[in-house]
């Protein structure tokens, strides 16, 4: 034992000034560690609510655009793009997912060539195109794996080649990691990361986000067959060395305040650099509670955000990530 008995040791002297309580904190949480996830819509001049997430918007690629100069200036690091797709154009086979001129990638170009410093990170996964809102293709009531890596790897090429700097799979498919990781080296993207969904759970903490991109309506069924039982612990591990021993630069964990113990195992276990997302029914429920005046909004994001560097996260994806850039700011 180190500490002393009282009174020798006093807990409460590190405690007794601001200076004091800064000096021996051992977490810091900066502007570095946010990613921005983002919702893009067609149009131009556009902003349009997202009625399940207070405060979040589906932008134009235009207004989107000076967002992401807003974020820079901020100093966010990166920013995360999900298309709301026409339903128009949701098929069977996803094909509007590899289009180069899909919204997405429409609005990674537009990105990179006016805010070039903010790395821009994209999902890949086929539920914004899917007719059926799945990550993958469906044939005979049958989400298939095969198929649906071979047109990951289509989408993550398109997403490389209109200049992503982080590609996102959060599919949930096995053997993507290292199919796309293949393609994009034979591409000459050998600098494209990816930020694997590794452990990415079956969580009804999406539901906003469903609404954010259209695909509420759209999901039959649950995604349960693909993505990971909220019961499981080993398993992640076991899915983030997959997924490092198939080439990912970096892993995430979502969603992220209910499965904190998740990040800490992944981080202690492989020292890798390691994400977590706090998805939208979890940024949903603080904006609620804030709104009603249950509890003081800002500092419960911070409060929550400090969580994910003390369970020895890099960085975290966080609909919040202005307005803590903001406080961060001063
Ligand atoms: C789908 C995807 C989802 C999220 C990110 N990518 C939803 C899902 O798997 O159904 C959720 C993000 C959030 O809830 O904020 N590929």
């Amino acid at each position: 034992m180190t500490t002393a008995p009282y009174p020798n040791a006093r807990f409460r002297r590190l405690k007794s000034s601001a200076a004091l309580r800064a000096l021996s904190a051992e977490n810091t949480l900066s502007v570095s560690d946010l990613i921005w996830p983002v919702f893009v819509r067609d149009g131009e001049g556009q902003r349009e609510p997202v009625n399940s997430m207070p405060g979040v918007d589906r932008l134009s690629v235009d207004l989107l655009v000076e967002a992401a100069r807003e974020a820079a200036d901020l100093g966010i690091p990166a920013i995360c793009i999900f298309p709301y797709t026409d339903p128009r154009l949701k098929t069977q086979l996803c094909e509007e997912a590899w289009s180069p001129d899909n919204l997405s990638n429409q609005a990674i170009r537009a990105i990179k060539s006016a805010v070039p410093d903010i790395a821009v990170m994209t999902d890949v996964a086929l539920d914004p195109y899917n007719i059926n809102g799945h990550d993958g293709i469906v044939r005979d009531g049958i989400i298939v794996n095969d198929e649906t890596v071979e047109a990951l790897v289509k989408m993550a090429l398109a997403q490389a080649d209109s200049g992503a700097d982080i590609l996102g799979p959060s599919d949930m498919m096995d053997g993507r990691i290292g199919a796309m990781r293949r393609a994009l080296e034979a591409a000459g993207h050998q600098n494209v990361t990816i930020m694997s969904y590794s452990a990415k759970y079956a969580s009804a903490f999406y539901g906003p986000f469903r609404d954010a991109v259209g695909a509420t309506g759209a999901l039959t069924g649950d995604k349960k067959t693909y993505q990971l039982n909220p019961a499981n612990s080993n398993e992640a591990l076991r899915l983030v060395e997959r997924d490092l021993s198939e080439g990912a630069d970096m892993v995430m964990v979502k969603p992220g305040l209910p499965y904190l113990d998740i990040c800490r195992r992944v981080k202690d276990r492989f020292g890798v650099p390691t994400y977590a997302y706090q998805v939208s029914g979890e940024y949903a429920m603080i904006q609620a509670a804030a709104a009603q005046g249950w509890i003081d909004g800002a500092q419960v994001m911070q409060e929550s955000l400090m969580a994910f560097k003390r369970a020895g996260c890099d960085g975290v994806l966080t609909y919040f990530a202005p307005s803590m850039a903001r406080v961060l700011k001063g």
